[in-house]
């Protein structure tokens, strides 16, 4: 009891803020009120934690429903009381089209606990008041007030000002991208011409001409949409392929196609979180909302670990009887800051502590690794280029790999990879995966094709790479606060919400460039950034236009330099003085730079020395698109 207390009370949004002590004794007491309304389900008296409970809006239809089926069944005689609580409506019932059956749910009780919840303190409680006061002036009973009804406009002025009062409100930018001149776009109007440097169609896959032929060839010949759920009509060989092709990319037995990777975190988090007994779910505290979603929706007890922080791991995962199934759920390159998540450490702590990982690898699929496949095929780099057989690798230590289609592949979807009973048991109970209707047919076949053309070419993953080294270095000399890390992403530190926005807009409407700006609760206030993602396509030209309009923007703006962070001591990795030096991922060695070592002992400076490597990737690239097409 004390447990599922405890657990009801962190997910209720009524019960979040009252003391366990409090719950306990309303879940003891009963309301003096012996009117219907507060009628327990199975007859008696309803405590007050369940007359607060009907409140809610998620307990509330909850406990409507269940009070109908009983209030049916009491009514029937046979089994009231308790047993009548358990008692369950067939299902078949509930699906009938017959009107005395879809009834069921239309009783006062039902309607009720729909009552709205947190109705404005308005003209009701004055007008009762009234009320007592002429019934005592004069002695005659007046017309009972009119229920108030719940203000929905002004619910969502509220919920929309907190949202302006915080600075967390969203503004989109029109941006339409151009598949014949990535990474270009144009906004409302094609005249008014911007280039993207915020886009998740990180290697331009977007636009591939491979893709998009196959893509073309797959509409004409089965049109737009799938049709229906996997199990009901929507599955077909495209999503055969794709997931044959997926689990092959991982290495793994079986794979699944969810409509995005949003889906599938929360689809197989919820799933796995709820059916293992008395799972404990591990999660880093910089993880993603789908994930956080998906842990929620679990209702499985959540302990946050600090971000890649292997030490705090261990001591949780050590507080835990060993016979608890544990999932420890990660990201591999984290979105916002670029940071990369300890994932071989992640693997030891789960083998010593016998939990089963889970690893988000959405920013890295496409970029990293000798095919592709994302940053734990990349820590055994040369094992994947050889072909040499994966068991034992750390990509094959992990126990569940979820990935999206929809940013270095260029289309959209998500997926998970894994054992083959894991991916079955996923296949048939997540209702994420189930009740939804599948990706389009060109969808998945376009995916699929793009993965395969990763798989076999590194040109783009090397070039976007060479691209970060150019910005990132380039942003250091003109003393751009860049927060170090080792992947594609360039966060720029600007440190609070109002400047960054006016930075991106001052960026698009002076400059013609589109750089999101990155506010709370996407990340912490304080820490409000813009987001800057090289591409492929982000050739000289683009970087240099770049790195120029941000030293003009810092200057206009008067925004904080990496040696003003310096001089206050230095802020999340920004001008401190004795952090270690980062290292990316990709070394010269992978990209292939022996040619960038010889221009740098001829003299050059890094940066000239990596144009001149750019200039040569940029000819081949060029050369093997053109080709594709
Ligand atoms: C870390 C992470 N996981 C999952 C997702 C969701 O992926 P999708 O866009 O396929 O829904 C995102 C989306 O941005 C993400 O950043």
């Amino acid at each position: 009891m004390e447990a599922l207390l405890r657990q009801s009370r962190a997910m209720c949004p009524f019960l979040n803020k009252t003391s366990p002590a409090t719950l306990r004794s309303m879940s003891m007491s009963t309301s003096t009120n012996t009117s219907v309304h507060s009628a327990a389900p199975g007859g008696g008296a309803m405590s007050n934690l369940q007359i607060i409970a009907r409140r809610c809006p998620v307990m509330g239809k909850a406990l409507s429903v269940q009070s109908s089926r009983v209030a049916n069944s009491a009514l029937s005689g046979a089994f009231g009381g308790t047993r009548a609580y358990h008692a369950k409506v067939p299902r078949a019932r509930l699906h009938t089209n017959a009107p005395n059956q879809a009834q069921a749910h239309d009783i006062p009780a039902v309607r009720r606990d729909h009552a709205p919840f947190s109705p404005p303190m308005s003209r009701a409680q004055p007008a009762a008041a009234n009320a007592q006061q002429h019934q005592h002036q004069h002695g005659v009973a007046p017309e009972p007030p009119k229920p108030v009804k719940f203000d929905y406009d002004a619910f969502y002025q509220n919920e929309l000002d907190k949202k302006h009062k915080d600075k967390s409100y969203r503004y989109f930018n029109n941006i339409n991208r151009l598949a014949q001149d990535f990474p270009r776009a144009h906004m409302s109007t094609p005249e008014e011409r911007v280039t993207v440097w915020c886009s998740n169609d990180y290697l331009g896959m977007g636009r591939n001409p491979q893709v998009l032929k196959r893509m073309h060839e797959t509409l004409d010949t089965y049109g737009s949409g799938a049709g229906g759920t996997r199990n009901i009509s929507g599955h077909n060989q495209h999503a055969v392929g794709l997931e044959g092709t997926i689990a092959k990319l991982h290495a793994k037995e079986a794979a699944l196609v969810f409509s995005s990777c949003y889906v599938a975190n929360d689809a197989t988090l919820a799933t796995l979180g709820s059916k293992f007994p008395n799972c404990v779910i591990l999660s880093d505290s910089m993880n993603h909302a789908s994930m956080i979603q998906g842990i929620r929706h679990s209702g499985a007890k959540k302990m946050v670990f600090k971000h890649n922080d292997v030490q705090d791991l261990e001591a949780k995962l050590a507080s835990l009887p060993p016979e608890v199934p544990k999932i420890i759920a990660f990201e591999s390159v984290y979105s916002m800051c670029g940071s990369i998540g300890p994932i071989e450490e992640i693997c030891d702590l789960a083998d010593k502590y016998g939990a089963i990982t889970f690893l988000d690898e959405v920013h890295a699929v496409g970029m990293y690794g000798p095919g592709g496949a994302g940053v734990a095929e990349h820590l055994d780099y040369e094992t994947y280029a050889n072909g040499r057989n994966p068991r034992g690798t750390v990509q094959d230590r992990i126990d569940i790999i979820t990935g999206t289609l929809g940013k270095a592949y260029g289309c959209v979807g998500g997926y998970i990879a894994g054992s083959a009973k894991m991916v079955d048991t996923i296949r048939s109970l997540a209702p994420g995966f189930i009740f939804t209707t599948s990706l389009p047919p060109a969808t998945m076949a376009g995916a699929q094709t793009a993965i395969e053309y990763q798989q076999a070419y590194q040109g783009d993953r090397r070039l976007q790479q060479l691209h970060t080294r150019a910005v990132k270095g380039t942003l250091a000399e003109m003393d751009i606060p860049v927060i170090p890390n080792p992947s594609h992403i360039i966060p720029v530190l600007v440190g609070n919400a109002e400047v960054a926005k006016a930075a991106s807009d001052l960026l698009l409407e002076k400059h013609q460039i589109y750089v999101q700006a990155i506010n709370y609760p996407t990340v912490p206030v304080g820490q409000e950034r813009l987001r800057i993602t090289p591409t492929p396509g982000h050739i000289k030209e683009y970087r240099d236009h770049l790195c120029q309009a941000l030293d003009s923007v810092w200057n206009e703006l008067g925004i904080k330099r990496t040696s003003d962070w310096a001089r206050e001591g230095g802020f999340i990795g920004v001008g401190e003085k004795d952090a270690a030096a980062v290292e990316p991922l990709w070394t010269d060695e992978q990209l292939g730079l022996k040619d960038f070592k010889e221009d740098l002992k001829t003299g050059q400076g890094a940066l000239g020395a990596l144009e001149n490597v750019l200039e040569r990737e940029r000819v081949q690239v060029g050369q093997t698109v053109a080709a594709a097409a």
